[in-house]
């Protein structure tokens, strides 16, 4: 097991690490000189001219992809996105346009509730496009398209690079949508094409940075309670955030998007209390600090995770921390690490088991 490790301690470090390689491999499998090539997944220009509505369905940190993603495809094309849990939408009576697309997203393939889900679109004779890890699954199987992420084996319970390599997968969706349906020039297509392909390398650069959220993190392992906290893709990225902290660190944590803070969550807030804001999104930034300030107003302490050049965070947070730019749409890919990064410190800083947390199995087959 310690070879498989490659001298990491244990294997959601090494995954954190292995970021950069499955987000590469996943975008070169559909990028070809330069544009998005879909053939290998039998799916036409045609075929994405004609849906009217996307319906993601997944469980867990698929269901948080899902929640990026519609943020980015609704933003670049034309058709609205609803993202569902698998568990809720088997059991939902909802009317459902025939002309959808259903993009259910699984890294084992094999999760009960997101295999029902697939099943019960497909009866309901919708087209099907599932996003994979594992090659020759249930879900990859039964799938009427596959989009394949090229993660290679997971081992560790929390889920980080085959999260990010669908989060590219998604991408790649949005802005071939976006191409095939004109809403966006040539020159943005590749524009946007090179933006996805700078990916790897900045998460390297995130990566370099991690000692800074580990001495972060050896002073919050005793928190009780931390609130995650952002708008747009920013609340989607917080989500994960949170969900990456709670399940390896059993530390209380919940993510919310910043303008409902009052709307309930803020009367929780004390003395010390732990307030992460996610603000990578300059048209929302503003929004999402004088939250954060309220929240600091009644004690809170602030952590802010923003990009290069947004240096005024200093004045306002008490503790900063910075991913490379990118095109906006796709920055949650880079502030996405210094969270996982922090789930994984703590967890260590606790002594707990990082790769098993307690109660959780890394393919629930059933429901
Ligand atoms: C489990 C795992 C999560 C994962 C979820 C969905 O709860 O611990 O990391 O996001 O299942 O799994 P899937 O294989 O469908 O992506």
């Amino acid at each position: 097991e310690a070879a498989e490790k490659a001298g990491f301690e244990h294997f959601m470090m090494k995954e954190i690490h292995e970021q950069p390689k499955a987000v590469r491999d996943t975008l070169n499998s559909v990028v070809k000189d330069g544009r998005i090539d879909f053939k290998e997944m039998q799916i036409s220009d045609e075929d994405l001219n004609k849906y009217e509505q996307i319906y993601i369905v997944a469980c867990g940190s698929a269901w948080h992809v899902g929640m990026a993603a519609q943020y980015v495809l609704e933003d670049l094309t034309d058709i609205p996105v609803r993202v569902e849990l698998a568990s809720e939408f088997r059991y939902r009576k909802m009317p459902l346009n025939q002309k959808a697309l259903v993009i259910v997203v699984s890294q084992s393939g094999e999760t009960a509730d997101t295999l029902a889900a697939l099943r019960l679109a497909k009866e309901k004779k919708l087209a099907t496009l599932a996003i994979v890890n594992v090659v020759g699954s249930s879900i990859a199987r039964e799938a009427d398209h596959v989009l394949y992420t090229l993660a290679g084996p997971e081992i560790s319970v929390a889920t980080t690079k085959a999260y990010s390599a669908q989060l590219a997968a998604m991408y790649c969706l949005a802005v071939q949508f976006a191409r095939v349906r004109e809403k966006i020039t040539e020159e943005q297509y590749s524009f946007y094409i090179s933006e996805l392909l700078s990916i790897p390398e900045k998460m390297e650069k995130v990566l370099e940075d991690k000692e800074r959220i580990q001495w972060f993190a050896a002073k919050y392992a005793n928190a009780h309670d931390v609130f995650f906290v952002g708008r747009g893709i920013d609340y989607a990225i917080s989500l994960e955030g949170s969900l990456k902290l709670k399940e390896i660190s059993y530390i209380h944590s919940e993510a919310y998007a910043a303008g409902e803070l009052k709307h309930g969550t803020i009367s929780l807030i004390e003395q010390g209390m732990l307030v992460i804001g996610v603000l990578t999104q300059d048209e929302l930034y503003e929004k999402t600090i004088s939250n954060m300030l309220e929240c600091k107003s009644r004690g809170a302490y602030l952590m802010g995770l923003t990009t290069y050049g947004h240096y005024e965070v200093e004045d306002q947070v008490n503790f900063a921390v910075y991913v490379p730019k990118v095109d906006e749409h796709f920055v949650g890919s880079l502030a996405v690490i210094p969270l996982q990064l922090l789930g994984y410190y703590v967890s260590v800083a606790k002594g707990l088991d990082v790769d098993k947390p307690r109660n959780l199995a890394k393919s629930v087959t059933v429901e």
